[in-house]
């Protein structure tokens, strides 16, 4: 078959150490299964920043333009936390999010089953869950003008005389696209859209539902839609997570959400994500996949970090990116499976304890189930 093109960016902390896991599958993937990846790997983040003193060269954001997918681990670390706000290593994710145009940022939150009693939630909360939140992610108050950290001039009230500023800005089109993408999502789901905002405090909140609705009365009247103001979300998400099937939201809301909703399957560690842009020639969407938790600076180098969300993340770009669909389905089974024979990392440890296995030891597992053919 064709060959795709992966250009892999481990980043920093747990990064490098849960796409080493990676890398071991699409090995697999490559020995097994008649497929070929055309691999580039490269630094970004504070690596990328200790090599070059930025983090993310231009040369790398060229790279990551041609590709079929990026595949990234994770950025970011206290060492780094005293660099000027410009060359910070979340200024290179941003800046792949934003140059790629990956406007939509899908994060699945799904409950397996040998993990229902490792959420901080009751198993009957939990169990079977199975949702999906689309988060804008090129705009909104993480991108608005004006910015920045000026002097508060003229304000002697003011203790400290200075202010920071960011702005929440959304177009209508930057709204309508992410949408769309909800509700194309929904109709291979349950077709249920909960579009989450705070239309109650902030414009761009009355815009954002306006434009949602705009889009489902005129294109995907066939999808159940409701709107929630999210902070209420963030509650309900908590309280029954189960009523949700498809939620959209704008980029900072999306990034609180799902960060909650991780915890709902058990572990950060778990949480995949696909950021998806505009079709290529080729058809397929521009695309970028990463985990959804950071560098955990506090288990980095300890070959303690659950590697499946950075796994699920490649199934997610085998589904997206590569039409390989049931590549896909076969490595989330083999997931499935290693969690339904108790292997468990140190996150996924229960209140009853036992013996965790590796970072390594967690790949040998996935690898050997998808070997299984279980
Ligand atoms: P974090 O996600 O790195 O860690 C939060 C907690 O979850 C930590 O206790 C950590 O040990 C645990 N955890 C996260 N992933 C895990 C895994 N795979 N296995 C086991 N445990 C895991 O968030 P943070 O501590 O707030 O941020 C640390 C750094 O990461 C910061 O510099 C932040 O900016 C950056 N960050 C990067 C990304 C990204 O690259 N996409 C995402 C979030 C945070
Ligand atoms: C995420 C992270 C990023 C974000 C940071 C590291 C820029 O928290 O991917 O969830 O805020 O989007
Ligand atoms: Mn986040």
């Amino acid at each position: 078959s064709d060959s795709y093109s992966l250009l892999i960016l481990p980043g920093d902390g747990i990064g490098p150490e849960v796409m080493e896991q990676v890398t071991r599958v699409i090995d697999w993937f490559q020995a097994n299964r008649g497929m070929s990846f055309d691999i580039s790997t490269d630094l970004v983040g504070g690596a990328a920043y200790d090599a070059h003193g930025t983090p993310l060269t231009d040369a790398t954001m060229a790279k990551a333009q041609e590709v079929d997918a990026v595949l990234l681990g994770a950025v970011g670390g206290p060492k780094y936390d005293v660099l000027d706000f410009s060359v910070k290593p979340e200024r290179g994710l941003l800046r792949l999010r934003k140059e790629m145009d990956l406007f939509a940022n899908l994060r699945p939150a799904q409950c397996f089953d040998a993990l229902a009693d490792f959420s901080s939630l009751k198993r009957e909360v939990v169990a079977g869950l199975d949702i999906l939140i689309v988060r804008e992610l090129t705009s909104g108050v993480y991108f608005g003008e004006p910015r920045g950290i000026h002097a508060d001039d003229n304000n002697p009230e003011n203790e400290g005389g200075r202010v920071g500023i960011n702005t929440q800005r959304y177009t209508s089109g930057e709204i309508r696209r992410a949408a769309r993408s909800a509700f194309e999502l929904a109709r291979k789901r349950s077709n249920k859209v909960c579009s989450m905002e705070k239309a109650n405090v902030m414009e761009s909140g009355i815009l954002w539902r306006e434009e949602v609705q705009w889009v489902h009365d005129n294109e995907y009247p066939d999808v159940e839609l409701t709107h929630m103001y999210a902070d209420n979300g963030a509650m309900q998400l908590v309280r029954n997570p189960k009523q949700f099937d498809v939620i959209v939201t704008d980029n900072l809301f999306g990034d609180l959400l799902s960060d909650a909703a991780a915890m709902l399957t058990g572990s950060l560690g778990m949480l995949p994500s696909a950021s998806l842009g505009a079709p290529m020639e080729n058809g397929r969407p521009k695309a970028m996949y990463e985990p959804v938790h950071g560098s955990a600076p506090d288990i980095a180098g300890q070959g303690k970090a659950n590697p499946i969300a950075c796994i699920l993340s490649f199934a997610m770009a085998l589904r997206y990116s590569f039409d390989e669909g049931e590549a896909a389905a076969e490595l989330e089974r083999a997931v499935e499976q290693v969690l339904a024979d108790g292997v468990r990392t140190a996150d996924l440890m229960g209140p009853e304890g036992g013996v965790p296995v590796s970072t390594s030891g967690m790949g040998d597992a996935v690898l050997a189930a998808l070997s299984a053919g279980r």
